[in-house]
């Protein structure tokens, strides 16, 4: 009995510990080679295919400051982004973001978008105005 509580134990330990990591290593692994998790040198910033993950979690709290409003929006934007939905004005520099069906799983997302929601923008961040407008990139709408 004692040997079955201490393993009871060890699994939920274990089980909180890699739901928690989870959302991290699924970002990395599945988001972060778009969305950078540290703020870009102007050398990356020139290079980059996408908004950093402080400013896209900078706009969608912007509109959704509340966790499971924001949550449920970035569950849905990655399956199914649209020009209507977006909420980041960088898309006018970087385009659409292509839906990541097949590449996650929407129980993935939710970790996923947990994590974002936990730890970007770091405290701090400010946002650079007019990111991925003034930077002689011509408007496409
Ligand atoms: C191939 C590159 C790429 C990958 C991979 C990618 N994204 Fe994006 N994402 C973009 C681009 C480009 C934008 C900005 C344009 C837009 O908003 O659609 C964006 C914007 C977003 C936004 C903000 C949408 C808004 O309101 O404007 C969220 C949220 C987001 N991505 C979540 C994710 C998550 C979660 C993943 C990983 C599962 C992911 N992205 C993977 C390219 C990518």
């Amino acid at each position: 009995m004692k040997q079955l509580i201490r393993y009871s134990a060890f699994t939920v330990a274990l089980g909180v510990s890699l739901f928690a990591a989870d959302g991290k290593t699924l970002f990395e692994q599945k988001c972060a080679f778009c969305h950078m998790t540290t703020k870009p040198t102007p050398q990356q910033r020139s290079q980059m295919v996408a908004p950093p993950a402080a400013g896209v979690m900078f706009h969608v709290k912007d509109r959704y400051p509340n966790k499971a409003d924001a949550v449920n929006f970035i569950v849905d934007y990655a399956h199914n982004p649209s020009k209507e939905k977006a909420l980041c004005p960088s898309i006018r520099r970087f385009g659409l973001m292509p839906s990541q069906k097949g590449a996650v799983t929407k129980d993935e997302l939710k970790a996923i978008a947990s994590y974002m929601f936990d730890t970007f923008p770091p405290s701090g961040f400010k946002h650079p105005k007019g990111m991925g407008m003034g930077m002689g990139m011509p408007l496409q709408r």
